[in-house]
């Protein structure tokens, strides 16, 4: 998938990169990527719509890059509105400049490009990319993004046969423009049209549910042979279970760290999450077998017709799928069924890294707790006459100048850094208000989800300790239940409706960090904040400097230079051209030897 990946390790090409920018380690490689971002038209569901693509692709391209490399993508805005690529669990070591959020860049206006340049420094794992403004995400332009380990360091699982990418998530006919003005005008977004996996709408499992002529994805294996199956589920809020008919799921990865292995017959994967499966082909091929994704926690009555089915297909396969599709968890009067199967995904601690977090705060249960924080959210409500979502009472509102560079530039009365330690008691108000973060501090974050939804909360920058979570409401004495040894580390943890979830974090990354809820809806109307950490030493050595080619806007906008639009139009523009010489010099040679 990842056909544009160029390694240029040349020293000319290191040299003048390192020029370009001024950082990064020369002796690791360089993975080039140019992606053009488009609107194209595509009917997951039967019905012509425009989606969001990646290089004309829906999902995008895959990111395969090894621990250590330096990621150069071009991204080319052809939309017709303004764009950010947000790389979803990568940290940005000392480089919020490169998140692609509201709160560290300007967004790419339409018909510019942007080249972020970032280091997936000391990590592994499954992760993916999406456009992180304006509702895109609802439209598409996501992708998958896979770190390896380098071949120097082992895994705790022999190496896979193969290593299959898939993105799930709920979709809508409408899109993203249409959607964002329901939001916008206080209307709820309603059940889905489907659930997609890779791009692709359901297999015809059953004629009445099923509309004649969708394409449906269908994965190619060898049977006894064993894949690494990454599964991320980038819809907008709806949780999903996850399963293969006939075949167990090991689960051993998510977001990073090495899981203790264990066979789940589905796991729930809630908004922003991804998991890597091994997965045996140990079945004896009497049919092709099903892949579903299909909603959780909601009234299966109302929801019949959105569930995403692919096809699972052996290359001796003797039939198709037919008959009913695998259960899903029948739990509907256990509710913590689910919360037990997210506590049991704990942490391999004896695996070999990358390790996601800096040597010796993997004993996390030992390191003081400097500054604890209860997040609460709540279903949304009107304010000021806008219908809006909050975290502590508080609606996050986007300054027009990005935090990290009214930072740089000293720009004042953009943001306050007033966020409370606890929930605000009076009336909700809209704010740019975010959190004092101390730098080498270790804090504590409750996540109390007082909505009816489930939610799942995200943090850039950093690997997160799961280390409880419970239905009601904390209190002190529920530390005295946290796990202290084997909690996961990861970038995004579900939090159940009337429940909390507490996650510990090592502020040892200097920049601003975006805390949201992945559930895209609240997230567009607010809940979300950022959590900002400055070193107050004077030294240039814990963060990376401003890039060169930085975007400016709002109260900067007059540092910004026009961009050269004829250039910029074609982002391939060094590889045509040396096609071209190409072409004439072969033209030259027939013409010479006639
Ligand atoms: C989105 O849908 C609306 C109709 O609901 C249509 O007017 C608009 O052109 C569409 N936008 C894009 C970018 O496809
Ligand atoms: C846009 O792309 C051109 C051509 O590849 C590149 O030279 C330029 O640096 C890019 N602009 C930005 C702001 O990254
Ligand atoms: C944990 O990782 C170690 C080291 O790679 C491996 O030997 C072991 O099997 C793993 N344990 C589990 C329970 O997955
Ligand atoms: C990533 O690239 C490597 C080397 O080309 C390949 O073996 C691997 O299967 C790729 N992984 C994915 C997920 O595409
Ligand atoms: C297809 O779904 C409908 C509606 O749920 C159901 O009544 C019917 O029995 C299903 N057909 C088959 C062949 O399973
Ligand atoms: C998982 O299930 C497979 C059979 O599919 C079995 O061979 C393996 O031992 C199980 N592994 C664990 C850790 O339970
Ligand atoms: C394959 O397995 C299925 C159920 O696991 C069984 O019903 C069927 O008879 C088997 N077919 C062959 C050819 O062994
Ligand atoms: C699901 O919805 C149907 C139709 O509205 C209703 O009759 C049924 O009671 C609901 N089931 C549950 C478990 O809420
Ligand atoms: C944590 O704090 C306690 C006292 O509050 C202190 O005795 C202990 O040394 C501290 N531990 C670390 C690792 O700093
Ligand atoms: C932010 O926290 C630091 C300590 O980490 C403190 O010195 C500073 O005064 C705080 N700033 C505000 C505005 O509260
Ligand atoms: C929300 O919070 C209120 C007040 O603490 C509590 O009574 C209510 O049960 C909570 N609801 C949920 C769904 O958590
Ligand atoms: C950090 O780098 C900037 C620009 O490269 C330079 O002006 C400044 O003096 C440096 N600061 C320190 C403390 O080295």
């Amino acid at each position: 998938m990842a056909s544009s990946t160029f390694l240029s390790c040349s020293f000319i090409c290191i040299t003048i990169l390192l020029f370009l920018v001024g950082f990064c380690s020369a002796e690791d490689p360089f993975a080039n990527f140019d992606y053009v971002v488009s609107y194209i038209t595509a009917s997951p569901l039967g019905v012509p719509q425009q989606v969001i693509a990646v290089n004309g692709m829906f999902p995008g391209p895959t990111v395969n890059v090894t621990t250590n490399y330096n990621v150069v993508v071009n991204v080319k805005n052809k939309l017709d509105e303004d764009l950010l690529m947000h790389w979803s669990g990568i940290f940005m070591r000392k480089n919020s400049w490169q998140d692609g959020v509201l709160g560290t860049n300007c967004p790419i206006p339409p018909k510019w490009n942007w080249t972020y340049q970032f280091q997936v420094k000391d990590q592994i794992g499954s992760f993916y990319y999406f456009p992180s403004t304006n509702f895109q995400r609802a439209s598409g332009g996501f992708g998958s993004i896979v770190v390896n380990n380098r071949d120097i360091i082992p895994i705790p699982f022999d190496t896979p046969y193969g290593d299959i990418t898939i993105v799930i998530g709920d979709w809508y006919i409408r899109n993203h423009t249409a959607l964002r003005r329901d939001l916008n005008s206080g209307k709820a977004l309603g059940i889905p049209d489907g659930v997609l996996i890779n791009g692709k709408g359901p297999y015809r499992y059953n004629d009445t549910l099923v509309p004649d002529g969708i394409d449906y994805e269908k994965i190619d294996v060898h049977p006894g042979k064993t894949y690494r199956i990454r599964v991320s589920n980038v819809g907008i809020s709806t949780s999903l279970n996850f399963r293969i008919q006939n075949h167990n799921l090991l689960l051993a990865e998510t977001e990073g760290s090495y899981t203790v292995q264990q066979n789940y017959s589905s796991l729930d994967i809630h908004v922003g999450q991804s998991y890597s499966f091994l997965v045996t082909m140990d079945q004896n091929a009497s049919s092709d077998y099903y892949i579903v994704a299909s909603a959780r926690f909601v009234n299966e009555s109302h929801w019949q017709k959105v569930i995403g089915v692919g096809i699972l297909h052996y290359t001796n396969s003797k039939g198709k799928a037919s008959g009913p599709l695998p259960d899903p968890p029948q739990d509907q009067f256990d509710k913590t069924f689910s919360m037990n199967q997210a506590r049991s995904i704990r942490w391999n601690v004896t695996a070999s890294g990358a390790r996601p977090n800096p040597q010796g705060s993997f004993r996390y249960g030992s390191i003081n707790v400097t500054e604890v924080y209860v997040l609460k959210n709540k279903p949304p409500v009107t304010i000021n006459g806008k219908w809006r979502s909050t975290l502590s009472g508080i609606s996050y509102a986007n300054p027009v100048t990005p935090i990290r560079l009214a930072d740089q530039y000293k720009v004042k009365d953009v943001y306050k850094l007033d966020f409370p330690t606890n929930p605000l008691t009076g009336p909700p108000r809209i704010a740019a208000s975010i959190i004092n973060g101390t730098y080498r501090g270790f804090m504590e974050v409750i996540l109390q989800n007082n909505d009816t939804k489930m939610h799942s909360y995200h943090m850039s920058g950093y690997n997160f300790f799961v280390v409880g979570m419970d239905y009601g409401e904390w209190t002190e004495n529920s530390r005295g239940t946290y796990n202290k040894w084997d909690g996961i580390a990861r970038t995004t943890t579900q939090v159940f409706p009337g429940a909390w979830t507490v996650i510990l974090v090592s502020l040892d990354n200097v920049g601003i960090w975006n805390l949201r809820t992945e559930n895209l809806d609240s997230w567009y109307l607010g809940q979300e904040t950022y959590v900002r950490v400055v070193n107050s030493e004077a030294t240039n050595k814990t963060e990376l400097p401003i890039p060169d080619n930085a975007l400016f806007c709002g109260a900067l906008s007059h540092l910004q230079k026009p961009q050269d639009i004829s250039l910029a139009t074609s982002i391939t523009g060094n590889q045509s051209k040396s096609f071209l010489t190409l072409l004439l010099l072969i033209s030259t040679l027939i013409t010479t030897f006639r």
